[in-house]
């Protein structure tokens, strides 16, 4: 079987969050499955440069107001297809951002050009080049559906969300020049409140909608969660499904990790003592084995709960834990951390930034990492936490609750518990679980049984990835 994956980033060529890590590392797991995956992405500088400029499949003379080309090439075990435009992707730096911050004015053009090129490229359009199934991901993909829908030949697609919060809402202007036809701007299409939707366009014209986890393809069905899309997912049900992230179980491996200070493994856990302590030097704590250290890795946004976190500082302080916050985002909640820092030498620091050696020193010096999102769609952090034996604290949501066992009395008993939950996500309950984790903590051969756990957890590809097979396969089909 071979599957065409739609992306717009993909680790380790292009990364702004985890839809990059599943980008990079479903392929590998699905060869294992006897899927083929070839990644189409945007010819980026990053992506270009990675391929060595790739061989030309095919030369389009005016895609959305310039010449392109479709490389093919090999990169980071990739079998990747790029679209080389420089009118549409040769620039530098984010993705979707111009260097002033505010996103490119053009990005409507430059993600139809992706999905257009899906569409081509799986129906034919370049010759002794074929799939099965169009696996596309996310908003930036989500119009390679609708061409397919409307396209020479019938191929089927799976439409992954990873975040129903960004949503790809552009003006109508824009839909003269897709070239789709009329009817594909109406309610039933890719018409959303008076804008082209690029998301809504994925979940309407998509045979299968998956999102990253079961907990979060249940929530998004309520008004609360929905975003303004649970109607039509209510609506496409029977099409809905829930698979979990992994990760890259050899990229993220305690034992080989160059960026640790000392290799550890379940078995031997010794090595992470020094990685506590150079995490603790590193961030300017206090250098001591017993203090209960606290991390956080990731986007300093409302959804990840940062807010709370700095909230519940006194409490963290309270029971005599320490902090070490990594991560970048809104000015306001930088501001916030480089504050609680700064207030508190030696018991709280935090670096703003993007920085991976670091969040892999936190997950691997860590006692404890902190995820109290207020949705959340699957989450890597929890799963990295759990990969290198740092106990996840998660706010009970979207794939949090259902990666992480809650340490409760009755999983205690039973010997099952991977982590904290915390549920309502508000101040007072993450204070609450801070306080049950201090507990745990105190209970020395207790937490090394939740961290024995949580190290046991398995948080590979394998389980996902067969799910995945299965689900092309039913695809197919139906598309029969
Ligand atoms: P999201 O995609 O919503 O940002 P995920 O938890 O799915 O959140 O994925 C985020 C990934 O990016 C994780 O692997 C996390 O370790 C990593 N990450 C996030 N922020 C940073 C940072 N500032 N430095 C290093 N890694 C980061
Ligand atoms: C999104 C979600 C996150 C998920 C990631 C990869 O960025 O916010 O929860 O893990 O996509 O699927």
């Amino acid at each position: 079987m071979k599957v065409l994956s739609v992306a717009s980033e993909c680790v380790p060529l292009v990364k702004t969050g985890g839809l990059a890590d599943v980008a990079g590392a479903l392929p590998a797991a699905l060869a294992a499955e006897g899927v083929k995956v070839t990644t189409l992405l945007p010819g980026y500088p990053a992506v270009m440069a990675a391929l060595g400029g790739g061989r030309a499949l095919r030369r389009i003379d005016d895609l959305f107001g310039g010449p392109a080309r479709l490389q093919r090439g090999e990169a980071a075990g990739l079998d990747i297809i790029a679209i080389d435009a420089p009118h549409l992707f040769a620039r530098p730096g984010n993705p979707y951002l111009a260097p002033h911050g505010g996103e490119w004015g053009d990005n409507g053009i430059r993600f139809a050009a992706l999905g257009a090129m899906a569409a081509l490229l799986a129906t034919g359009g370049v010759r002794n080049v074929a799939f099965d199934v169009v696996h596309a991901h996310d908003w930036q993909a989500g119009l390679a559906p609708a061409y397919l829908r409307f396209g020479a030949k019938r191929v089927p697609s799976v439409f992954t969300v990873h975040n129903l919060a960004f949503q790809g809402k552009f003006p109508l202007d824009l839909f003269p020049r897709l070239g789709l036809p009329p009817q594909a701007l109406s309610v039933e299409g890719l018409e959303y409140f008076g804008t082209v939707g690029f998301l809504k366009s994925g979940l309407w014209y998509a045979d299968r909608i998956t999102t990253v986890s079961p907990s979060y393809a249940a929530e998004i069905r309520t008004p609360e969660a929905g975003m303004g899309l649970d109607g039509l997912l209510r609506g496409r049900a029977g099409a809905v499904s829930g698979i979990l992230n992994g990760i890259d179980t050899v990229e993220w491996d305690p034992a080989k990790d160059r960026h640790l200070v000392a290799n550890f493994s379940a078995e031997a856990l010794e090595g992470r003592a020094a990685n506590k302590a150079a995490l603790q030097r590193r961030l300017g704590l206090a250098e001591d084995p017993d203090a209960l250290l606290m991390g956080f890795v990731g986007r300093l946004t409302w959804q990840k709960g940062v807010d709370l976190i700095l909230g519940a500082i006194p409490a963290i302080l309270g029971c005599g834990a320490q902090l070490a916050l990594l991560g970048s985002g809104e000015r306001g909640i930088e501001d916030g951390a480089r504050g609680a820092a700064w207030a508190h030498p030696g018991r709280i620091g935090a670096e703003i930034g993007y920085d991976e050696g670091l969040a892999r020193l936190i997950y691997g010096g860590a006692d404890v990492v902190l995820v109290p999102s207020r949705f959340e769609p699957c989450g890597l952090a929890q799963l990295c936490a759990l990969r290198y034996g740092a106990v996840p604290l998660v706010a009970h949501v979207g794939g949090l609750s259902d990666t992480v066992v809650d340490a409760n009395e009755m999983a205690l008993a039973q010997g099952v518990g991977t982590g904290v939950h915390f549920s309502p996500v508000q101040r007072e309950m993450l204070e609450a679980a801070v306080w049950r984790m201090a507990g745990l903590w105190r209970d020395r051969d207790g937490f090394a049984r939740l961290q024995a756990n949580a190290l046991a957890t398995d948080v590979s590809w394998t389980r996902s990835a067969k799910r995945y097979a299965t689900l092309y396969r039913d695809a197919i089909a139906d598309a029969g």
